[in-house]
């Protein structure tokens, strides 16, 4: 017979999220680092869901209080004006802090700003042409709403069209770093901080910075999100996992499930960021799997520590032969976490001619032998 609390139907939908509460947020830097990046927990206590290792959590952020107050002044509004938003009527600021995109522009938003202003916009008039796409995205690269409305201080705005050329605030994922057997009503995150600067002001990533600076005694409302990105059915296969900056979040967590479930299998990680004395994320974790045998094999490259850089696929190309003979003799599964653009085409690059060298292939037949790792699901990649 099924109790009543697991006969219930969970509470929390993705319409419905769960107040997840803040219990932990700290750098993973240390001094001299040039990048901001953050370990999160969050308390799950109570919210009737589940997630596996190598899922996403999706986070809906509110925008920078600050950012909000600074818009109504400018469009000379007080706040409490009315308006109709995604999610209903409420107030101008409500909308502005929940509701919409507030910091990149949309394009009804740049045509009407080209419309109305009192000099024409000759620029972004010219730019809005279809033909001048690419010279648009380039100038807009860390321009914000809040720019156009410093530029054009005339135009006159009522609340209601101003939101109305807004986008909605969209939630962002992020990779699970935590395992719920090791850290059961819990998730953790690895989060680089966005802050830059352009055109003289201070710029903030919503999501990063809504978690980093504005989440403490407020709930976060996050709802997993399923992926394939899974560990070996089998406890037994060895895993290399390549996971560079905050790549590594998903190899946290699997190395947690294994040794929480007493896996047998070998771990081999890479891992790569800027600094070693600045940038090694989670060293003594990782150090002490090293030392206890559990991770057979730690590999670290540090981009700005010597002249030349030194990146993961550097480290995986010295070790190719070894490389090979886990995939190839001892059926190890592949995994890599990161930057799409340039990190993760390198790094399958690596991968290519380490089996044509290694395994004396063709071009032919080491294209077909990665496809069949990642037909055989033993060559896994969370990018974007
Ligand atoms: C499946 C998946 C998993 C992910 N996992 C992680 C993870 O584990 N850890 C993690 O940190 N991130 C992860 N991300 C990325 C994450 O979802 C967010 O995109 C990231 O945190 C930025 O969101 P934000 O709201 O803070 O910034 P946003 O408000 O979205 O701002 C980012 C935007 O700011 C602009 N920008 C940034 N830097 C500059 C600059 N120097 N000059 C001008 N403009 C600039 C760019 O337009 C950029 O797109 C993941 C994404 C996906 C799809
Ligand atoms: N699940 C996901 O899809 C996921 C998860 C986490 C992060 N991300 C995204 O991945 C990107 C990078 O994240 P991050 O900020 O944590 O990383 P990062 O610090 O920018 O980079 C980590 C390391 O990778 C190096 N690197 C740069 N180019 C490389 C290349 N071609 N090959 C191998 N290594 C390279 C960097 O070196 P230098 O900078 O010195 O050149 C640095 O040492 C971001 O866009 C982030 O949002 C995606």
């Amino acid at each position: 017979m099924t109790t009543p609390a697991t006969a219930a139907a969970p509470p929390h939908t993705r319409a419905n999220p769960f107040p997840a509460k803040l219990i932990t947020n700290r750098s993973l830097c240390g001094e001299g680092s040039e990048k901001d990046t953050r370990h999160f927990e969050l308390n799950l206590k109570g919210w009737g869901l589940s997630y596996e290792v190598g899922d996403s959590m999706t986070v809906w952020p509110t925008n920078d209080p600050a950012l909000v107050d600074e818009i109504i002044t400018r469009i000379g509004a007080r706040g409490d004006e009315p308006v109709k938003g995604p999610n209903g009527e409420t107030t101008l600021r409500e909308a502005l802090f929940r509701d919409y995109r507030i910091t990149q522009t949309t394009s009804k938003f740049l045509k009407t700003i080209s419309q109305r202003a009192v000099n024409g916009a000759p620029l972004l008039s010219e730019l809005l042409k279809p033909e001048r796409k690419q010279d648009l995205d380039t100038y807009l690269w860390g321009m914000e709403v809040v720019d156009f409305l410093i530029e054009h201080p005339s135009i006159k705005w009522t609340a209601q069209e101003f939101v109305d050329l807004l986008a909605k605030l969209m939630p962002r994922l992020y990779s699970i770093s935590s395992s719920l057997k090791a850290h059961p009503d819990q998730v953790h995150f690895t989060i680089d901080v966005v802050h830059y600067e352009s055109r003289g002001r201070m710029r903030k990533g919503v999501c990063s910075t809504f978690l980093a600076e504005r989440a403490n005694g407020v709930p976060i409302p996050v709802f997993p999100n399923s992926s394939k990105f899974r560990l070996p059915e089998d406890a037994n296969t060895p895993i290399i996992m390549v996971g560079p900056g905050t790549g590594v979040a998903p190899f946290r967590a699997f190395l947690q499930d294994r040794q929480a479930t007493g896996a047998k299998g070998k771990n081999w990680l890479f891992f790569g960021s800027q600094h070693r004395h600045c940038n090694y994320f989670y060293e003594a974790e990782f150090e002490q799997m090293k030392r206890d045998g559990f991770l057979t094999r730690l590999d670290l490259a540090w981009s700005r520590d010597a002249a030349a850089k030194s990146y993961v696929q550097h480290r995986i190309l010295q070790n190719a032969a070894e490389i090979w003979k886990w995939i190839d003799s001892e059926g190890a599964h592949f995994f890599v976490c990161g930057d799409a653009r340039r990190m993760a085409k390198d790094v399958d690059a690596a991968l290519r001619k380490i089996a044509q060298e290694q395994g004396g292939k063709t071009e032919d037949e080491t294209n077909q032998c990665v496809e069949k790792l990642k037909a055989d699901k033993r060559y896994k990649r969370d990018v974007y």
